[in-house]
């Protein structure tokens, strides 16, 4: 959804590393992008805006690289970041969520107090793969007595079909990526 400017300039800082973290697997490499003031700033700022538009109470930022992106764009919106942790990582009483890999499970948490009831919940995350994370966030956050007011990513990888999976969680709730 950015314009030809921002996406060309989001795009020529991701670098894409073949073979990583296995063979046959394209990694996308978001770290030249954190390193350039202005496509950093600008994604931020981005993030920031549909903070705004899509009218949050808070902002959730999926672990780790997540909350790279979801911290400052919360922080410049004005609103309060919450951490969707991978499981044992968060010291309050939490809820937990289990979400299929590839192979195996794996186990997301969230403060059980994160929220005030009915807050509206803005998802960042860098990329939306499978969609498995921010579906078990998305869970998680209903769980918690608030309501997802969208989900945005840097990146969305079209040919895994995340958005399909999303589409009953998200319940007409806006899928942006950028
Ligand atoms: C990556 C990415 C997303 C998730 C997307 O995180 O940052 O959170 O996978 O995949 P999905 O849509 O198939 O669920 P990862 O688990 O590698 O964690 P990291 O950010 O800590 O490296």
């Amino acid at each position: 959804i950015a314009d030809a400017g921002l996406r060309k300039l989001l795009l020529s800082r991701i670098r894409d590393v073949p073979d990583y973290p296995q063979p046959g697997v394209v990694f996308k490499d978001i770290t030249p992008l954190l390193a350039d003031h202005a496509a950093f700033s600008a994604l931020i700022d981005a993030l920031a805006a549909l903070c705004v538009r899509h009218e949050a109470d808070k902002v959730v930022g999926l672990e780790a690289r997540g909350f790279i992106l979801a911290a400052p764009a919360a922080a410049k919106a004005g609103l309060g970041f919450v951490p969707v942790r991978k499981a044992g990582k968060l010291p309050g009483a939490t809820l937990r969520q289990a979400y299929e890999l590839e192979y195996g499970t794996a186990e997301i948490e969230v403060h059980a107090d994160a929220f005030q009831p009915g807050d509206r919940v803005l998802v960042i995350d860098d990329v939306l793969a499978t969609g498995g994370t921010a579906e078990a966030s998305m869970a998680l956050i209903e769980r918690a007595g608030a309501r997802v007011a969208g989900l945005a990513v840097l990146m969305e990888l079209g040919f895994l079909s995340g958005r399909d999976r999303l589409a009953p969680a998200l319940a007409g709730a806006p899928l942006d990526a950028l």
